[in-house]
């Protein structure tokens, strides 16, 4: 059987550390790193592939110096892109983030083009979006990763509040990596018991609160960057599950055909990640409540969406 082989497009922080964790788990056997500074990438995948030697595992990580070192990927993870600089309005950033990504996703059809596609690029949503009108590849194949981020940092501060249990909540976060985003704590347990028999409301909100601002509080704290621990450990399991065929069920970006009521909008849903990608989109019953604030989300993605339109972003080169 052919070995398994993942390419990072953008070595950065994020990039990096997915690298990182594929090449100390042996989930693949090939990892290659791909970014416009190129000695960055070779020095980073030097570094790697002494570490998995020092770890014994059997992963190879190189660095592309042709966009054609992509060729065979199962997987493409992209995490190419600019930060927010001074000046820049959420629009210049959008469309300079979405420039990055139609070249890159020109590279992976060309060379990749049987690979699925992991967008991790802000703004995420939007970025999926883009992946998938300039591959013009079927949704199961561009699946962008948010919701197991977002949902961690949930746990994360679930746990904060309740001073127990570790390792054994499982939280659950909808809609688009923004602002809107929607966590479900009717959707959230703990060791299997629901958050809501050891919360009170008022706590409650206050883990929503943090969980929205969970990416921007970490920010505050860097100030030249943002996280890359959680984003690279929640992209890893997005490319294990790909990689292994596991066909367990993630929170992931994917563009909706009919589902939740939704058509031609990217959204984080629960998706079963199998070998050909976001193979089935799982439907929960949300309440009134529930609903209301996915709609707000949803409805905050396609401003961006609209944004891409009204710049006239497609068919531009
Ligand atoms: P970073 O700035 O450390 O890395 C970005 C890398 O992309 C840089 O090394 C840069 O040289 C490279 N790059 C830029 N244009 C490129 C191109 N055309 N081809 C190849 N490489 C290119 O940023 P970081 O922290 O790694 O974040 C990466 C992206 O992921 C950002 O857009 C960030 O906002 C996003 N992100 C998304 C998360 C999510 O939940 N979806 C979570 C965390 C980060
Ligand atoms: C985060 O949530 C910046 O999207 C990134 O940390």
């Amino acid at each position: 059987m052919r070995g398994k082989k993942v390419t990072i497009i953008g070595a950065g922080n994020v990039g990096s550390t997915v690298a990182y964790i594929l090449a100390m788990n042996g989930a693949a056997h090939e990892v290659v790193l791909r970014d416009n500074k190129t000695d960055r990438a070779k020095g980073m995948a030097l570094d790697m592939s002494q570490a998995a030697n020092a770890a014994r595992t059997h992963t190879i990580v190189t660095a592309a110096t042709e966009a054609s070192d992509i060729a065979g990927s199962d997987v493409v993870v992209i995490t190419a892109g600019s930060p927010r600089l001074p000046g820049m309005s959420r629009d210049d950033l959008l469309l300079v983030n979405a420039q990055v990504m139609k070249e890159v996703v020109a590279d992976i059809v060309k060379y990749a083009p049987e690979a699925i596609i992991v967008p991790v690029t802000n703004p995420l949503d939007a970025m999926v979006y883009v992946a998938l009108r300039e591959s013009g590849w079927s949704r199961n194949r561009v699946v962008g990763m948010a919701g197991i981020l977002d949902s961690a940092r949930m746990s994360h501060f679930i746990y904060e509040k309740l001073g127990y249990g570790a390792g054994q909540i499982r939280a659950s976060v909808m809609g688009g990596h923004g602002d809107d985003m929607v966590p479900l704590p009717r959707f959230s347990t703990v060791a299997g018991v629901p958050l809501t028999d050891l919360l009170t409301w008022d706590e409650i909100d206050e883990i929503v609160a943090k969980t929205k601002n969970g990416g921007a509080e970490i920010v505050k704290y860097l100030q030249t960057g943002s996280a890359y621990y959680a984003p690279a450990k929640a992209t890893s399991i997005m490319v294990e599950a790909i990689l292994k065929d596991t066909k367990q069920i993630h929170p992931c970006a994917v563009m909706l055909e009919g589902e939740y009521g939704y058509t031609g909008i990217v959204s984080g849903v629960p998706v079963m990640l199998g070998a050909s990608g976001a193979e089935k989109v799982i439907e929960a019953n949300l309440n009134e409540e529930q609903a209301g604030r996915f709609a707000k989300s949803v409805a905050s993605v396609q401003e961006l969406f609209d944004a891409l339109h009204k710049h006239k972003f497609f068919g531009k080169k």
